[in-house]
C-alpha cells in the first residue's frame, strides 16, 4: 500500500465535493476531474464552509498519468461519458472507489478501469447541489466499504477526516438494505411528492408490499436481511421530515436522466434471473424508465 497515495476524484458534484473537501481539510487535496469547469469547489455545512481550490479539470488529456486511488462520484447514468477519465487515471494497481448508489458498482465500472480494482461503497450522507454549484452537506459524511485489502487504502486516505469509514464483513447485506431504501424512495418520483407521502395509509401499504418483493430478491442475491427490514424502512420515512426528498426525485424535477435501472430495475432483472415474480417492479420500473428516457 503506497504511504502517501496519489488521489483523483471524478465527478465533483454533491458527493464528490464532500469527499474532496474532507480530503482537502487534512492536506490530501485530490485532483478534481469533472464535466463543467470550476475554479474551486464549495462545501457548506451547519457551522461552516470549506473551499477546495481547483481548477476542476475537464479534459482527460490534462492528466495523463495513473493515480493510486480514484474516487468515482458521477451518477451511474454518466459512467460511459466519464470513461475517458477512467482510462487516463487508472492502471492495474489503482484502487477505484465507487461513491455511487446501487449494488452493481463493480460490474458497471470494471470495463473502463484498465484492470484496476473496483471497490464498492455505501454512501450514507445526503448532500445537495445548489444552483450556484456549491454543495450543502446535510449530515455527517459516512461510508461503508467491504472489509477487504483494497479498502485499507481508502481507510487510510480518509483517516482523520470528517468522513468516517466503516468496514463491513457482510457488505452484501448492507448494500442491499440501502438499495431497498433507494428502491422504495423511487415511489416519490411517481407521485411527485417528498417523504411526507409515506404517512398516507395507502402509500404505506404499497411501500411495504414493494419492499417485501425487493427483500425476496435481495435474499436470493445472498443478502442476510430480517423480515423486519421493510417495516423499519417505512418507519424511517414516517419519521423523516415531510419535505425530505431523494436524489432521483430531484433528477426528475430537473428533467435529468434517472438512475432508475440501478435503483429499481436491478430488482426486476435479478428477480427474473432467480425466477422470482416481481409484479410490483413490473409496473414501477417501466414507469420510471419512461419518465427518465421517454419518448414522449
Ligand atoms: N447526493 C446524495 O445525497 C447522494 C447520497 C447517496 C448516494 N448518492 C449517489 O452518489 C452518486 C453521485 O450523486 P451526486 O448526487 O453527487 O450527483 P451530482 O451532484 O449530479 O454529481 C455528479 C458529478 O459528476 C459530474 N460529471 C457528469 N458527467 C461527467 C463526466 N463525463 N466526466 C466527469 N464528471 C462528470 C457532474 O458534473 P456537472 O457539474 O457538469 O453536472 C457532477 O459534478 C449517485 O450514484 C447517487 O445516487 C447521492
Amino acid at each position: 500500500m503506497p504511504l502517501n497515495p496519489t488521489i483523483a476524484l471524478i465527478g465533483p458534484g454533491a458527493i464528490g465535493t464532500t469527499i474532496a473537501a474532507a480530503l482537502h481539510e487534512v492536506g490530501r487535496t485530490p485532483l478534481l476531474c469533472g464535466r463543467t469547469a470550476h475554479s474551486q469547489l464549495e462545501l457548506r455545512y451547519d457551522g461552516g464552509q470549506i473551499i477546495v481550490p481547483g481548477p476542476v479539470l475537464t479534459h482527460p488529456t490534462e492528466s495523463a498519468h495513473p493515480f493510486d486511488l480514484v474516487f468515482v462520484a458521477v451518477k451511474t447514468t454518466q459512467i460511459d461519458a466519464a470513461a475517458p477519465w477512467l482510462a487516463a487515471l487508472c492502471h492495474e494497481r489503482t484502487v477505484v472507489c465507487a461513491l455511487q448508489n446501487g449494488v452493481e458498482q463493480e460490474s458497471l465500472l470494471a470495463p473502463y478501469v484498465c484492470g484496476a480494482t473496483v471497490l464498492p461503497s455505501v454512501v450514507w450522507f445526503p448532500a445537495q447541489r445548489e444552483p450556484d454549484a456549491s454543495v450543502w452537506l446535510r449530515a455527517k459524511p459516512r461510508l461503508t466499504l467491504p472489509d477487504s485489502p483494497p479498502a485499507n487504502l481508502v481507510l487510510s486516505a480518509l483517516s482523520g477526516t470528517r468522513c468516517s469509514v466503516e468496514l463491513a464483513a457482510d457488505f452484501t447485506a448492507i448494500a442491499w438494505r440501502k438499495l431497498l431504501q433507494n428502491a422504495v424512495a423511487g415511489l416519490m418520483v411517481l407521485a411527485n411528492r417528498r417523504a411526507g407521502m409515506f404517512t398516507r395509509p395507502d402509500i404505506t401499504a404499497l411501500a411495504l408490499a414493494y419492499l417485501r418483493e425487493c427483500l425476496t430478491v435481495a435474499r436470493a442475491e445472498g443478502a442476510t436481511l430480517s423480515d423486519d427490514v421493510p417495516q423499519e424502512i417505512v418507519d424511517g420515512f414516517h419519521r423523516a421530515p415531510a419535505d425530505l426528498g431523494t436524489s432521483i426525485l430531484a433528477d426528475r424535477q430537473a428533467e435529468r436522466p434517472l438512475e432508475w435501472d440501478i435503483r429499481n430495475g436491478v430488482v426486476q432483472r435479478r428477480g427474473r434471473m432467480h425466477g422470482i415474480p416481481t409484479p410490483l417492479s413490473d409496473i414501477i420500473v417501466p414507469l420510471l424508465a419512461a419518465g427518465s428516457d421517454g419518448p414522449g
